[in-house]
């Protein structure tokens, strides 16, 4: 079948096309139907199925003979070392990891921290919460004590699994100190913690609530899956939204497996027993999917890569993993690739390494600017695909059914639209636009298996988010348009969300935090181009009336303060002092207006500016440090 053949196939008969799908995952009990339509805006997909992740991602291959096969390779420049992890390996720490858990009252439902750097543990740890239906939530290394903090409060968690330490190029992050600061500042605390001594530093561990991995585990009995229903939630994964608070998005059990199992071939072309490589880190929704579940619920090998793209040591880092390790498909943000191409533009260190084992590369996480597909496509002989997807889909939205057929890559489109997707372009009063017309991007509800069915908590928040705006369609949040050959085009965020180095942030949490400087009077927060990170967030800051306070003091500690309280990951390096900010007469902060004026693009002057002469402060002060040139 076609491309076409297989979205047709779906749109004229979604029911069945599901229910076939289905049958790639093995179930406790098969449901009855696909889709169960709760109301205008919940919706779940199998819900009446009985099944296990856990059972489908590592047991079942090794029921099938097949445990002596790669399940996870470890490659850690970082450490200088290289771990192999077979099925058969996988099944029997997993289950110990599980029994233990079991062991220390986690159950079904109970949810579950995991606070770990890129090591196999942390596959092991979301593996073992699969295993007994416990909910894990993953949160991402490179934010600060405050932000797992409102995770735990938020997650409510029995325990947390950890790691004393994850390795930065040239420095430790000490993840217990963070870990302590952030039970000791959350008001809901959990029960224990399981942390895993690494040797490059050890954490302190407090009596009573800390328990040592290795001993944990090894006292653990195996213990058998827990089969739970269709639609229990297999994980929560906090992203950005507008405001400070993360939005907890649940990602469903069996609608999870069944699209991410088909994806890996029908997407990646992928076949059982090949190595795949998602270069991401699984605190992010792309290592959820693509380090962890997909690859393993189809057998194939994973690379957990504990490194970077340049600097580890160098930036023929990528090439050395794919040659070492056989790799067919890589996976990653443009923005590691942009990064290999600033320090080697010729690509001259390739030649050190054979990859003519890779076929395809995948691109994900931010817009992929045609440059650097061009970039890639001529030095690695290979097809680039571009796809687009979101932390609340769990899988593409967009992009090219490459085990399918060897379809047209379009410079800076993201391909075509999935089956299971009804992807259409609005205005602002919801009517859809022509073809090839700017628009907000929607999907028509339902949303497929896999998405999320609503957020953690927060049910009114999931229908205010993404549903309120446009009734009857998902609101994704980004702007673009479909040309006539059905190609999507995303160019931006249409909320105040921007994306660094491939990573989701909220301008929004970033104002809160520099608006908590005693200094600050008013503060905020913008995405500019950068031609590494594709964005890098601004803060433009209105100082308090006190005699004597030094502006560039008051800059330097609210970067300090941002570092502190999100972490080193919001990169939150540059701000300036500016006497007003920019706003329309009901007082809203024009910051798409700002945007432009820091990129150097013509903008129009808004109709409901209160002061036109604050856009004037606003460019000088952006070009004191770079932006803002014509
Ligand atoms: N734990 C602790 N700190 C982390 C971290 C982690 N897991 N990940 C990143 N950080 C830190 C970095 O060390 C850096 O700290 P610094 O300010 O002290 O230098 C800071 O967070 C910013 O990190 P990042 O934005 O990633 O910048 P970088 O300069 O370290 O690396 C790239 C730039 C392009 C090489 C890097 O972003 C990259 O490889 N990106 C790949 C894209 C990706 O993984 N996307 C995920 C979604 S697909
Ligand atoms: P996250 O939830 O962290 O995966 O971020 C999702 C957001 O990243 C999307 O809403 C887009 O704004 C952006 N994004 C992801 N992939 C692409 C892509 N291929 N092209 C353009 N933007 C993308």
């Amino acid at each position: 079948m076609s491309y076409k053949e297989i979205y047709a196939s779906w749109k004229s008969d979604p029911e069945t096309f599901w229910m076939e799908l289905a049958e790639g995952v093995d179930w406790d009990r098969k449901p009855s139907r696909a889709l169960f339509r709760e109301s205008e805006h919940y919706c779940n997909w199998y819900s009446d199925g009985l099944t296990n992740t856990c059972w489908n991602a590592v047991d079942r291959h090794v029921a099938a003979g097949r445990g002596d096969q790669l399940a996870l390779i470890h490659d850690s420049p970082v450490t200088d070392s290289v771990t192999r992890v077979t099925y058969g390996e996988l099944h029997d720490r997993v289950a110990r990891l599980a029994g233990a858990l079991q062991r220390q009252g986690v159950g079904v439902g109970d949810r579950v921290i995991i606070y770990m750097p890129m090591i196999p543990e942390a596959v092991m740890a979301m593996l073992a919460c699969a295993r007994i239906g416990a909910i894990h939530s993953v949160v991402f290394g490179g934010f600060a004590a405050n932000e797992l903090a409102v995770r735990i409060d938020d997650a409510r968690p029995k325990c947390v699994l950890s790691a004393s330490c994850g390795i930065e190029p040239g420095r430790i992050v000490e993840y217990k100190p963070l870990l302590d600061e952030a039970i000791e500042t959350a008001s809901c605390k959990p029960q224990f913690t399981v942390v895993l001594q690494r040797e490059m530093s050890k954490g302190q561990m407090t009596e009573g609530r800390d328990l040592d991995w290795n001993e944990f585990v090894n006292a653990g009995q195996p213990c058998d899956c827990v089969p739970v229903a269709g639609d229990h939630p297999a994980y929560i994964l906090y992203t950005s939204g507008t405001t400070g608070q993360p939005k907890g998005v649940i990602r469903p059990t069996a609608g999870h497996m069944v699209v991410l199992h088909w994806t890996m071939k029908n997407f990646f072309d992928m076949d059982p027993g090949e190595v795949f490589w998602a270069a991401s880190d699984v605190g992010w929704v792309v290592g959820h999917s693509y380090i962890c579940y997909a690859p393993l619920l189809h057998g194939n090998t994973s690379i957990v890569y504990e490194g970077k793209p340049v600097g580890t040591p160098d930036a023929a880092a990528f090439w050395r993993v794919i040659s070492d390790h056989d790799v067919k498909a890589l996976f990653t943000a443009p923005t590691a690739f942009r990064a290999i191409k600033r320090v080697d533009p010729d690509a001259k260190l390739l030649a050190r390494h054979d990859i003519s084992c890779l076929r395809i590369l995948f691109l994900a996480g931010e817009r992929a600017d045609p440059d650097t597909i061009q970039w890639a496509e001529h030095h690695l002989g290979i097809p680039v695909v571009d796809h687009w997807w979101q932390t609340e889909t769990g899988w593409p939205i967009a992009g090219l059914l490459m085990g399918v057929e060897a379809a047209k890559v379009k410079y800076g489109s993201c391909g075509m639209a999935m089956p299971g997707y009804d992807i259409r372009v609005l205005d602002e009063a919801g009517h859809e636009v022509e073809r090839g017309e700017l628009g907000t991007i929607a999907i028509k509800l339902p949303l497929p298996p896999g998405n999320l069915p609503t957020l953690w908590n927060a049910d009114s928040r999931f229908v205010s988010s993404y549903l309120e705006e446009f009734p009857g369609f998902y609101n994704t949040g980004d702007s673009g348009y479909v040309d006539e050959d059905g190609y999507v085009f995303v160019m931006a965020r249409t909320d105040d969300v921007i994306n660094v180095a491939g990573h989701r942030l909220s301008t929004g949490l970033l104002e809160e935090v520099v608006a908590s400087h005693r200094d600050v009077a008013e503060c905020a927060v913008i995405g500019v181009h950068d031609d590494l990170k594709g964005q890098l967030p601004v803060g433009f800051i209105c100082l308090n009336a006190v005699e004597g306070l030094d502006s560039g003091e008051v800059v330097a500690e609210c970067v300090q303060l941002v570092r502190k309280q999100v972490g080193p990951v919001a990169a939150f390096r540059q701000a300036v002092v500016v006497p007003r900010l920019p706003k329309t007469r009901s007082g809203k902060v024009l910051r798409s207006t700002m945007a432009r004026i820091a990129d150097g693009e013509e903008f129009k002057m808004p109709a409901t500016i209160d002061d036109p002469s604050t856009l004037d402060s606003i460019a000088t002060a952006l070009r004191t440090i770079g932006y803002a040139q014509q």
